[in-house]
């Protein structure tokens, strides 16, 4: 397994450009399956998950191959296997985003129950209610989910769970409903851009989608889809995690295809931590700067427009060194705090009670081994290391590599010393 060496105390300053957005990737890719027509998604980042998708949709009949222009082609040869197994899901609970389009279009789907991850329970209830909700039997059998239907029919639904909406729900649902009879409205839905994404995504292949992005969706269904050319939105979870590098290492970067109305929760916060975002012009490029003094402030983490949960960690790291103290509640994942440990390995102050934590300013961390547990709290390791004093070795760096494009290829060049190594080097 790889490790990053880290060597604190550089100051980032220099352009870094935003990669597609995972979060959008995954279940746009997994729409393909709907129509036996050929898809090109552009701006797809090279990722494990995004990889590993490709993997799981090959293994479905579909055939994918990258351009020479870093676009995804996939087209669906064989619609014979609608098995996605344990070992898929097991890697990558987002391999859920398959059931809906697979249910819609092949009338049967078997997923691999999701176990639970370092961020916590990843339960499905939702997902199902809404299969089921549009006419698909349902049952379990050796850990799998099996779903089954004729053609499925248009039903009004009500998605909202205890957390509140669900993103990867909303995308199933959405995505089943287009090749359903009838009309199906969507209640409670994900608000995510990039559910929008994927509402956009499944218009361009005639579906009939509206209100995404809002709480209510509307899906007229069709008899049939087609293919596309459609090119998918920048990582506001990358560019979130570039803004609080350049603040916490109080330099200041230029972060190209950054939309800074996917980020407003995050900019509010910055905003009154003392960090400066200013659009430079029109097409999404903002100029990030921070000031030395940080002042500490509350997050709690809600469905979007809220704070987001992806971006907790990595703000956490930075009010660790805020001027005072801050309280983080975690609404949406109420167990996401395994970087809380490892960041106190590194002198910071940190107490946990419950869904919250309080977060004590110090006046600096200090480099030490951390482990990475789960993808954004192994961002937020590699923030750290950028800014402790001394050297940090973050473990299972495979962890940062779901979701970041070659990280250490974007920030080295903007003044980080961040090395990869072998961990049995
Ligand atoms: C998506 O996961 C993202 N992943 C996650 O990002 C993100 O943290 C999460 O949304 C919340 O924003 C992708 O888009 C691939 P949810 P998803 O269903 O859809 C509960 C990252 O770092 N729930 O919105 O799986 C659930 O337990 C990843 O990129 C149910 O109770 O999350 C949670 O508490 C990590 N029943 C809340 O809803 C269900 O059937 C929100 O989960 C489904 C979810």
């Amino acid at each position: 397994m790889d490790m990053f060496v880290i060597q604190g105390g550089t100051r980032l300053r220099g352009e870094v450009k935003i990669s597609g957005a995972k979060n959008a990737a995954l279940p746009i890719m997994a729409a393909c399956l709907l129509t036996n027509e050929e898809c090109v998604i552009r701006s797809v980042p090279d990722l494990a998950d995004t990889r590993h998708l490709i993997t799981l949709l090959e293994s479905l009949g579909a055939r994918v191959r990258r351009d020479e222009s870093d676009a995804l082609h996939i087209k669906v040869e064989d619609e014979s296997i609608s098995l996605a197994d344990y070992e898929s899901v097991r890697r990558m609970r987002a391999s859920i985003c398959v059931l809906g389009p697979l249910l819609a279009r092949r009338g049967k789907a078997e997923v691999s129950m999701p176990g639970g991850c370092a961020i916590g329970d990843r339960p499905i209830n939702l997902h199902l209610r809404g299969m089921e909700a549009l006419g698909a039997k349902i049952h379990l059998d050796g850990g799998n989910i099996i779903t089954e239907s004729q053609r499925l029919q248009g039903t009004d639904i009500f998605l909202g769970g205890p957390f509140g909406s669900t993103v990867l729900g909303t995308a199933n649902v959405m995505t089943a409903a287009c090749l359903a009879q009838g009309r199906t409205v969507i209640e409670a839905t994900a608000c995510e851009p990039e559910v929008i994404d994927l509402g956009d995504f499944l218009n361009s292949m005639g579906a009939k989608v509206s209100g995404h992005g809002t709480p209510r969706i509307i899906v007229e269904g069709v008899d049939e889809l087609h293919g596309t050319d459609y090119e998918i939105i920048p990582d506001r979870i990358e560019a979130g995690t570039f803004m609080i590098a350049a603040a916490i290492t109080n330099g200041e970067l230029i972060l190209k295809g950054c939309r800074t109305e996917h980020l407003m929760a995050l900019i509010d916060r910055l905003n009154l931590i003392g960090v400066e975002i200013e659009r430079i012009d029109k097409d999404d490029t903002v100029r990030v700067s921070s000031a030395r003094r940080l002042n500490p402030v509350d997050i709690t983490t809600q469905p979007y427009p809220g704070f987001p949960t992806d971006l907790q960690a990595q703000l956490m790291t930075l009010l660790c060194l805020a001027d005072g103290n801050s309280i983080i509640t975690e609404k949406i994942f109420p167990d996401r705090f395994m970087h809380t440990a490892e960041l106190n390995r590194m002198g910071a102050m940190l107490r946990k009670e419950g869904p919250t934590v309080v977060v004590q300013g110090v006046r600096e961390l200090i480099g030490a081994p951390v482990m990475a547990s789960d993808l954004r709290a192994s961002a937020a390791l590699v923030l750290a290391g950028m800014v402790a004093r001394g050297q940090t070795e973050v473990l299972r760096v495979y962890h940062i590599d779901r979701g970041y494009e070659h990280i250490e290829r974007k920030l080295n060049p903007v003044g980080a010393q961040i090395e990869r190594v072998k961990e049995n080097d």
